[in-house]
């Protein structure tokens, strides 16, 4: 396939940015996306300009390193109804001639560092709020001494499949950051071993989420839609069910 790339080139946080178009020439359907940015970035190399910054890690689905908006959708749209990661996005979802837009998440608590690169350690603070529990280390417990109601587990671990890829805040017309909360809420409040800190937690991390500029939730949806972990919209509503009991009944 021969196809052009239009992309967001800024070459750094307080830099003008703007689109910048590059055809890339043998492109296979089998590449995926972030490997034809690969391809592109050796031509751009080898011809002594600067390659397209973005970021990467696993390049499995696994980490949440990568993430850009692809022709107007978080991630891109790939031939599935199943959303996916940037990085398990293959060029088989496009087309011989096609024109493909590639701009960096667009949210004020996500400043460009870079082409499209962007800081997301708004992330990290609210997690650092409350998105852990205190434990004793030591050996590890008996499988069975702490015993977790399946429905619960279950629960928990959809939640805790949430890898922090800021999706849900590129898609979202708030710039609300409620979705990836609610996970981190949610997958530590189901189980025995988060009730201790379940009412900090909750109002902490939405403090937080709040105090980094992060809009409100509107029930909208666009966040699930691209989440390439499937986080439901009714973790939300968990979320806010325990922030409203924590605040009716703080310390209890
Ligand atoms: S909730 Fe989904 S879209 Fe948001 S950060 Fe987690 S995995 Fe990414
Ligand atoms: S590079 Fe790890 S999820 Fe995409």
């Amino acid at each position: 396939m021969k196809i052009t790339v239009r992309v967001w080139r800024q070459p750094g946080p307080d830099a003008e940015g703007k689109m910048v178009s590059y055809p890339v020439e043998d492109v296979s359907e089998h590449m995926s996306f972030l490997e034809m940015l690969d391809v592109l970035n050796e031509r751009l190399t080898l011809a002594g300009e600067d390659p397209i910054a973005f970021d990467a890690d696993c390049r499995e689905g696994i980490c949440g390193m990568c993430g850009v908006v692809i022709n107007g959708v978080a991630h891109g749209r790939a031939n599935s109804p199943v959303p996916t990661t940037t990085c398990q996005l293959h060029m088989r979802s496009f087309s011989d001639g096609d024109v493909i837009d590639i701009e960096p998440w667009r949210a004020d608590p996500f400043p460009v560092i870079k082409d499209l690169v962007v800081d997301r350690g708004a992330f990290d603070r609210i997690v650092a709020a409350g998105g852990f529990i205190s434990a004793n280390t030591g050996a590890a417990p008996d499988a069975h001494a702490m015993p977790v109601p399946k429905a619960d587990a279950d629960h928990a671990f959809d939640a805790a499949t949430c890898i922090g890829c800021g999706a849900c805040v590129a898609a979202c017309p708030n710039g609300s950051a409620m979705l990836f909360t609610a996970a981190k809420v949610t997958h530590l409040g189901l189980l025995p071993q988060g009730q201790p800190e379940r009412k900090s937690r909750v109002i902490g991390m939405v403090e937080q989420h709040d105090a980094e500029g992060f809009g409100n939730c509107t029930n909208i949806g666009e966040c699930t839609a691209v989440c390439p972990k499937g986080i439901p919209l009714e973790t939300i509503s968990r979320l806010n069910r325990d922030l409203l009991g924590a605040m009716l009944r703080p310390g209890s």
